[in-house]
C-alpha cells in the first residue's frame, strides 16, 4: 500500500472537524492557515471564528482599521503576520477585485504567504499537488524515514520539501496535506506518540530502530537574549494614564504600551528615578511603587523580557493622557494585557 493510501485511510476515520474544512473558499483557508502558523489548532480556532464574524469577506478585512485587526489578533503573537494579512487583504480587494490567485506560484507572490501557506491554499482550494511542510510533517517524515538531517537547516528544509512532494496524493492533494498534518498533531505526536496502534509501525524506521524520541533533529539556535523592561504605569489624579504606540521594526510594532524604560540589567527604584528618561518625563510629586515583586518573564522566540511594572501616582503629566476606561480599546501585547487584568481587578 502507498504511504498516501495508508495516511488517507487513517484520516477518514480520525480527522478533526474544523470550520475551514467545510469550504474551499480561499479567503477562509488563507485566514486559517496564516493563523495556524506557529499556533496550535486549539489556540487558533477561536481567532478564526472571531475574524470570520468580524470580516466575512476579504473586502471587510481590507476596509477595517489596522488597530481593529491588531486588537482581534491580540494574543496570537507574531504581529507582523496580522499586518501582512491586512496588507494582502487590501491588495486582493483593491487590485484583484477580491479574486485570490489560483496557483502555488501566484499565491507565493502575496505578502505574508510563504511556501507553506501557498501550498496549503493551492492544494485545498485549487487541487494543485503542492506538498505542505510544517512542524507536523517534519516530525512524521523524519520518523517514518529515519532522517537525521536537522529540520531547521537549509539542507533539511530542501530535503524534506522534495521528499514531501514525492509522497503527495496527486488525485486529492488537499486531503493528503491535511491528513499528514492531523496525523502529526494527533497520532505521531512530539511526546507519547501512539506507536502501539500505528498503521505505519511495520515500516517506520524510527520505530524499528528505537529512534522515535530522538527525531526530528533540530540544530541548536542562537542564544536567547535577556532584556530588562520597566513600564511606568502612570495614574493621574483625574484617572488617566499614558499609552504610546510602538513604532520601529522591533517586536510589537503598532501595539500600545506604557512608557518604557529599558535597561541593560535589573534596576531598583533609586536607579529608575535617576535614569535620564525618567527625569525627562516629569514629574511633580510622583509616588512610585513596584506592582510585581518578582519580575514577570515574558518569553519570545529569541528573547526573554524581564519586566517590572512601576505604578507612578502623580497629579498630572505633560504628555498626552487617556482615561483608564479607554485603555482596553487599544491593541496591546499579551504581557501588558495580563498586567492589566491583574491590576484592574485589584483596583476594583
Ligand atoms: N495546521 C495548520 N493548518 C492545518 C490544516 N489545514 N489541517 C491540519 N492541521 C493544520
Amino acid at each position: 500500500m502507498h504511504f498516501h493510501n495508508t495516511l488517507i485511510y487513517w484520516y477518514l476515520q480520525n480527522q478533526r472537524e474544523l470550520p475551514w474544512r467545510k469550504t474551499q473558499n480561499p479567503y477562509y483557508v488563507w485566514l486559517s492557515e496564516i493563523m495556524l502558523q506557529q499556533t496550535r489548532v486549539a489556540q487558533g480556532l477561536p481567532y478564526f471564528l472571531k475574524f470570520k464574524e468580524a470580516f466575512p469577506t476579504v473586502f471587510d478585512l481590507a476596509n477595517a482599521e489596522e488597530s481593529m485587526v491588531l486588537k482581534l489578533w491580540q494574543g496570537l503573537g507574531y504581529y507582523s503576520r496580522a499586518r501582512n494579512l491586512h496588507f494582502t487583504a487590501k491588495y486582493i480587494a483593491n487590485d484583484l477585485n477580491g479574486e485570490f490567485p489560483s496557483s502555488y506560484k501566484e499565491l507565493l507572490k502575496l505578502k505574508g504567504v510563504g511556501d507553506y501557506t501557498a501550498s496549503a491554499i493551492a492544494s485545498i482550494c485549487f487541487n494543485e499537488p503542492a506538498a505542505v511542510v510544517d512542524g507536523n510533517v517534519y516530525r512524521v517524515l523524519s520518523r517514518y524515514f529515519g532522517i537525521k538531517t536537522p529540520i531547521n537547516s537549509s539542507t533539511g528544509i530542501k530535503e524534506f520539501k522534495i521528499l514531501a512532494q514525492t509522497l503527495i496524493d496527486l488525485t486529492q492533494p488537499g486531503t493528503y496535506n491535511q491528513a499528514i498534518m492531523d496525523f502529526g498533531a494527533l497520532h505521531c505526536k512530539p511526546q507519547n506518540p501512539l506507536c502501539n496502534k500505528c498503521p505505519f509501525s511495520s515500516s517506520c524506521v524510527a520505530f524499528e530502530k528505537g529512534l522515535v524520541n530522538d527525531l526530528p533533529i533540530k540544530e541548536m539556535k542562537l542564544k536567547v537574549k535577556k532584556r530588562f523592561f520597566n513600564y511606568l504605569v502612570i495614574n493621574t489624579w483625574d484617572e488617566k494614564t499614558v499609552l504610546s504606540q510602538r513604532t520601529g521594526k522591533g517586536i510589537w510594532q503598532g501595539l500600545y504600551q506604557f512608557p518604557l524604560i529599558e535597561t541593560d540589567k535589573a534596576i531598583n527604584e533609586q536607579k529608575l528615578i535617576a535614569s535620564e528618561k525618567f527625569q525627562s518625563l516629569f514629574l511633580k510629586e510622583a509616588t512610585i511603587s513596584l506592582f510585581n515583586q518578582v519580575d514577570v518573564v515574558h518569553k519570545l522566540s529569541h528573547q526573554h523580557l524581564y519586566t517590572k511594572f512601576w505604578i507612578v501616582k502623580t497629579p498630572e503629566v505633560e504628555i498626552k493622557t487617556i482615561p483608564w476606561n479607554e485603555v482596553d480599546k487599544h491593541p496591546v501585547p499579551v504581557l501588558i494585557d495580563k498586567f492589566l487584568d491583574a491590576f484592574l481587578n485589584k483596583k476594583k
